[in-house]
C-alpha cells in the first residue's frame, strides 16, 4: 500500500505517539494523506508535521481538551489509535496495590478517556465516511499468551482485548469500527529500556529474539502497517477483529531447530 493516499481527507489522533509504535503510526498515517494529531505526556519525539498535544491519559480533563483540539484545528475526527501503554514487571506477588492502580490506569482507563472523548467526534465523522471511522488499541500478545513475569501488564492487556470487543459491540451501528492489534516484542525504546534492566542485555536480546518463531523482534513499523491497515477504508469490514503482529508467536509450535 505504500505510495496509496487513502487517508485523504481523513484526521486521526495517535495517542503515545512521540514514541516507538505510535510515532511509526502518527508518521504513516501522515504519509497515506491524514491529518494527524499525537496526544503524548512527552511531546519531543512527534513526528514533523503532527500536532503535538501534550496531555496525560490518566488525566480525564487533559485528555478531553486534547482531543477537542485535535477536532477542531484538523477538521473532526476519523481515525482514533490508542496505543499508550507502559510495562510492569513482576509476577502477582511483585507488585503492590498503588502499582496495580498505576498500570491500569494507564494502558486501560487511559484508553477509556480517550475514547469516550472521541466517540462524539467520531460518530459525526461515520456520517460523512461510512466505513472509514475507527478506533484501534495496541494490546499485546501477553493478552493471549501466558508470558513470565508480566503478571500485571498482562491484566491491563487482557482488559483492553475485552474492551475492544465490548466496545466494537457497542459502537458498530454507530459506523465506528472498533480493534486492536497485538504485537510481539518489538524494538521500540520501551525494549531499550528493558534490556536496559537487565544483567546481561545481550543474552536478553537473543532471548527475546529466540521466543518468536521468526527468531528476532517485531519492528514498530510493521505494527504501525497492521494498525493502520485497521484503521483504513480497505478494512470496511473488520470490527471485534485483534490482529496479531508477533512473529508467529501466538499461533505457531515448533519443534526445536536443529543445529
Ligand atoms: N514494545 C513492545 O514490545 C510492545 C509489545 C506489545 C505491546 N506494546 C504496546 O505498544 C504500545 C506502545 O509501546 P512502545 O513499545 O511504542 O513504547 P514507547 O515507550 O516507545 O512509547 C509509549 C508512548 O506512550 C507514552 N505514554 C506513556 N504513558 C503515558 C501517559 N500516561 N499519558 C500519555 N502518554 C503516555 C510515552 O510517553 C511514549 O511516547 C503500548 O501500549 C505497549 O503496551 C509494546
Amino acid at each position: 500500500m505504500t505510495g496509496t493516499r487513502d487517508f485523504e481527507g481523513m484526521s486521526a489522533l495517535v495517542t503515545g505517539g512521540a514514541s516507538g509504535i505510535g510515532a511509526a503510526v502518527a508518521a504513516l498515517l501522515l504519509e497515506r494523506g491524514a491529518r494527524v494529531a499525537v496526544l503524548d505526556r512527552e511531546t519531543a519525539g512527534a513526528p514533523e508535521g503532527t500536532l503535538a498535544l501534550k496531555a496525560d491519559v490518566t488525566d480525564d480533563g487533559a485528555v478531553r481538551d486534547a482531543v477537542d483540539r485535535a477536532a477542531a484545528e484538523l477538521g473532526g475526527l476519523h481515525t482514533l489509535v490508542s496505543n499508550a501503554g507502559i510495562g510492569s514487571i513482576g509476577t502477582v506477588e511483585d507488585n503492590a496495590d498503588d502499582e496495580w492502580t498505576r498500570v491500569l490506569d494507564i494502558n486501560v482507563l487511559g484508553m477509556v478517556r480517550t475514547a469516550r472523548h472521541a466517540l462524539p467526534h467520531l460518530r459525526r465523522a461515520a456520517a460523512d465516511r461510512p466505513g472509514a471511522v475507527s478506533i484501534t488499541q495496541t494490546c499485546s500478545i501477553a493478552a493471549t499468551a501466558g508470558l513470565p513475569q508480566r503478571a500485571l501488564y498482562s491484566a491491563s492487556k487482557g482488559a483492553v482485548l475485552s474492551l475492544t470487543l465490548a466496545m466494537a459491540a457497542d459502537h458498530v451501528r454507530e459506523g465506528v469500527r472498533v480493534n486492536c492489534v497485538n504485537p510481539g516484542t518489538a524494538d521500540t525504546p520501551w525494549i531499550g529500556r528493558l534490556l536496559g534492566q537487565a544483567d546481561d542485555p545481550a543474552a536478553e536480546r537473543a532471548a527475546l529474539n529466540a521466543r518468536q518463531p521468526l527468531g528476532r523482534l517485531v519492528s514498530a513499523d510493521e505494527v504501525a502497517a497492521a494498525i493502520v491497515y485497521l484503521a483504513s477504508p480497505a478494512a470496511a469490514s473488520v470490527t471485534g477483529t485483534a490482529l496479531a503482529v508477533d512473529g508467529g508467536m501466538q499461533g505457531l509450535r515448533l519443534r526445536p531447530a536443529a543445529d
